[in-house]
């Protein structure tokens, strides 16, 4: 068959890399998955059976989403410094739908995007199905370097840029306050869309919250995104979507389009959900699990890793960034050492679209039990102080 090229430019984004063969006795820092012993399960059990009640739940309804549901996350993102209404605020199938519909509305073949360097994974995925020309800003230990964007911006025609401002995937960078303000200020000067995706905002372990991106949006020139992935749960595939009404109007027709509209159910059940419970007290309990789990991880990488190998410092979220020394390939040193000793990460070679990033890797520290991180890093840094080695030895 010929099939469009849209198609293997998001084939070729390696998500698979993140989905490792089965292998019982295999620690995993890959997948960006959330602790399963943190799903709310007999809440939103309640929660669902309430939501059956109502016939309601069971038809079609609109591509905008559950209005009382849309007030309530709003409110939520009125809380966190975005002043919104459930009026500017759409449901996505998790912020992954919002990622694509926002390349959908903007990204002609050719068009640039600027992503940061390394990003997410399955936000290049979404975007090589509109063939962007990409120009990567590298990260920095406070986001995004804006000296390289403003470079970028001044020499090549640019229509959105991409960023995760709070607990980057895969860094775990927090961006500074003073390159939110700056990044819009740039974005203004440019005449570009920001798409702001922020399903961490809300998993910050310490330090103090920044505000979002879009709080500093002037012109209606940011696109936020929300997920419950995280703080939830990622099977509900519940996410949203805040902008102007400019951008709101082409999002919503984009969304009919596609899938006509997220699930009614689910979305009344989530509604359910959050008006019965204690919605603050459970990302509180989040907070709490995933900090421990990253103070282990990080005790154990401090303790066990060999010193030619780096790791950043989260704050919060779910990711830490692994450097190796130059020359090492991360995704060679996976398939030869890392699997063979039963542990994993996701090695940074298709974390970004010029595959700059080969000798890093991600580690997620909030899946993995917390038992299984020590053992975990041990392996790990047994198998790349063996795998450095080799690199050299060749
Ligand atoms: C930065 C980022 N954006 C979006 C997503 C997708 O999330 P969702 O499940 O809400 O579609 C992820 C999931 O890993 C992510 O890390």
């Amino acid at each position: 068959m010929k099939f469009a090229k849209r198609v293997a430019g998001t084939q070729n984004a390696g998500l698979n890399d993140l989905y490792t063969a089965p292998d019982p006795q295999q620690i995993s820092f890959a997948g960006g998955y959330p602790d399963p012993a943190m799903f709310p399960q007999k809440a939103l059990q309640v929660a669902m059976g309430e939501a059956m009640t109502n016939r309601a739940a069971f038809q079609y309804a609109d591509s905008w989403g559950f209005r009382p549901l849309r007030d309530q996350l709003a409110a939520m993102m009125a809380a966190d410094g975005i002043k919104t209404s459930g009026e500017h605020l759409i449901i996505t199938q998790g912020a992954q739908q919002g990622i694509d519909l926002t390349a959908r509305l903007m990204l002609n073949p050719g068009d640039g995007l600027v992503v940061e360097a390394p990003t997410y994974l399955g936000a290049l995925a979404a975007f090589n199905q509109y063939e962007p020309t990409y120009y990567e800003a590298p990260m920095q230990a406070d986001g995004m370097d804006l000296v390289a964007l403003k470079k970028i911006l001044m020499t090549h025609q640019v229509k959105m840029i991409y960023t995760v401002p709070d607990f980057q995937n895969p860094t775990g960078a927090v961006m500074s306050l003073e390159k939110r303000r700056a990044l819009v200020r740039l974005a203004n000067q440019f005449d570009v869309l920001i798409l702001e995706d922020g399903p961490y905002r809300f998993l910050r372990y310490e330090g103090t919250t920044l505000p979002p991106v879009k709080v500093f949006d002037t012109e209606g020139r940011v696109v936020f995104l929300g997920s419950m992935s995280k703080i939830l749960s990622p099977s509900l595939r519940l996410g949203w979507l805040i902008a102007d009404p400019e951008i709101m109007a082409g999002i919503e027709a984009l969304k009919g389009a596609a899938d006509v509209e997220s699930s009614a159910l689910i979305q009344r059940a989530v509604s359910q959900y959050l008006s019965r419970v204690d919605f603050p007290a459970h990302l509180a309990q989040l907070r709490k699990t995933y900090r421990q789990k990253r103070d282990v991880m990080l005790d154990a990488l401090h303790c066990h890793l060999p010193a030619d190998f780096t790791i950043t410092d989260p704050q919060g979220g779910f990711f830490l960034w692994l450097q190796g020394p130059k020359g090492l390939d991360m995704t060679a040193l996976q398939r030869e050492v890392l699997l063979p000793a039963h542990v994993s990460v996701v090695a940074g070679r298709n974390l970004s679209p010029a595959h700059s990033m080969v000798s890093g890797a991600r580690l997620t520290f909030a899946a993995p039990a917390i038992g299984d991180i020590e053992p975990g890093v041990q392996r790990l840094a047994a198998a790349l102080s063996q795998g450095a080695r080799q690199v050299q030895a060749r």
